[in-house]
């Protein structure tokens, strides 16, 4: 057990233990780069990319695997360690050369985590790098570090980042801070961890907490009194987390929100990733899903995703994206995709379809498109290529148009 003193401490030459939840997120992190890259540099000319990285709460840069006892890289390293992997992946792939020009920015309020990750990086393979000014370290906290950091980067439209915001607790990083980020760089992409833990602990009708909560951007309204009509604290607790989300999805000005938690052992917190882009959204539900029983979410399978409804507190139920959530998901996915198509209006594409419901569904892309092809099989509806191509079993492209059935079968629901 850690005591919270010693967690992430770096005084005095120690090296802090890495609980188990906390080693998931930084395996979610490498996982999310390691498909990012590839994603955004499939174009096959393409051989450059220009980025930055930015953890803002970067810690001392080495920790203890708390079941392995032996040291493992922090958030530093495996974001310095997956864009030089996803380079040499990407590279052998390619007829020519193929670079990722990019520049890290790490900061950490703490002056003792500070100084021992600028030792640890100038002691390291990347010593070039950190005189050459491709790797930054601050020792500052985050309200001072956004700023530097905004000034540091310019305000370009296609300027491409990714902020990791690492914070303890709920409230250092707050929505206002990632919609400043967002609106300075579109984008770029935030993986933003709240602790659900704190959060729910903390939540009280104290003039404080509202405060607080004003600060961080989110309008509490009833939330807490409901309480008082909850028979369990979890139903209360599941109503809360859910409205504070919702609220989160409302006034985030990144278009796609994807609101998945970490948890083991009992521990857990939510892994938010914010972004413009239905791509980026989609890699990062393919991460979760490969994470699973580690990765979750408390709501619903298909297209509600985050629906709560007070007057059945039994509703919603852990989703652990395992086989069991992929089940549900396909059965959910079947029954509200007719509907949704039909609410889009004549033939949508399927690239529409996925953007209309990226906010509302933890299905990725390609659960999506095998229920279209297990609707076809049912005969509710067809897809026709850009070009008029007919398609046997699934659409081909996102451009593909869904055409619903005329005569559609009795069965499925909605699509009468
Ligand atoms: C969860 S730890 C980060 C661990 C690190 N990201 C990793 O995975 O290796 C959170 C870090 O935030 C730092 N911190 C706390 N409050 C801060 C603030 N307001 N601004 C910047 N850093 C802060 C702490 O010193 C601590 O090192």
């Amino acid at each position: 057990m850690v005591k919270s003193q010693d967690a992430f401490s770096w005084k005095d030459g120690r090296t802090p233990l890495c609980p188990v939840h906390s080693r998931i997120k930084l395996e979610i992190l490498r996982d999310y780069l390691m498909a990012y890259f590839p994603t955004i540099s499939q174009e096959k000319r393409m051989d450059y990319v220009n980025i930055e990285l930015i953890d803002a709460f970067a810690g001392g840069g080495v920790l203890i695997d708390a079941e392995t006892k032996t040291p493992i890289n922090g958030s530093p390293k495996v974001m310095i360690g997956a864009v030089r992997d996803s380079e040499a992946a990407i590279a052998a792939k390619k007829t020519k050369p193929f670079r990722i020009n990019a520049r890290f920015h790490f900061s950490d309020a703490d002056r003792d985590a500070h100084l021992r990750l600028k030792t640890d990086l100038a002691d390291s393979r990347y010593r070039e790098d950190v005189e050459s000014g491709k790797i930054l370290v601050d020792n500052l906290k985050f309200d001072r570090f956004l700023s530097v950091v905004l000034e540091r980067i310019k305000s370009r439209p296609r300027q491409k980042a990714i902020f990791f915001l690492d914070q303890c607790g709920w409230n250092q990083a707050t929505l206002r801070d990632c919609n400043r980020i967002l609106n300075h760089l579109p984008k770029a992409e935030i993986i933003w961890n709240i602790s659900v833990e704190s959060l729910a602990m903390f939540a009280n009708d104290k003039d404080a907490f509202r405060v607080a909560t004003d600060k961080f951007g989110v309008d509490l309204g009833d939330a807490i009194s409901a309480r008082d009509n909850a028979v369990r604290l979890s139903d209360w607790r599941k109503s809360l987390v859910s409205h504070y989300l919702h609220e989160i999805k409302q006034n985030c000005v990144a278009k796609f929100v994807s609101p998945f938690m970490v948890q083991h052992s009992g521990w857990g917190y939510w892994l938010l990733h914010l972004s413009n882009h239905k791509e980026a959204n989609d890699v990062m539900k393919v991460t979760h899903w490969r994470h699973q029983n580690n990765s979750l979410h408390e709501g619903f399978p298909g297209l509600r995703m985050l629906e709560f409804n007070r007057e059945n507190w039994n509703q919603s139920s852990i989703f652990r994206f395992d086989a069991e959530a992929n089940q549900a998901t396909r059965e959910a996915l079947f029954n509200e995709l007719g509907p949704q198509i039909r609410r889009l209006g004549e033939a949508p594409t399927v690239g529409q379809l996925i953007e209309s419901v990226a906010n509302e569904t933890p299905a990725d892309r390609q659960r999506i498109i095998e229920s279209l092809g297990e609707l076809k099989a049912e005969s509710a509806c067809r897809f026709i290529g850009p070009a008029g191509e007919k398609r046997i079993h699934v659409p081909q492209t996102l451009d593909d148009r869904i055409v619903l059935s005329e005569h559609r079968p009795m069965f499925l629901p909605g699509m009468n």
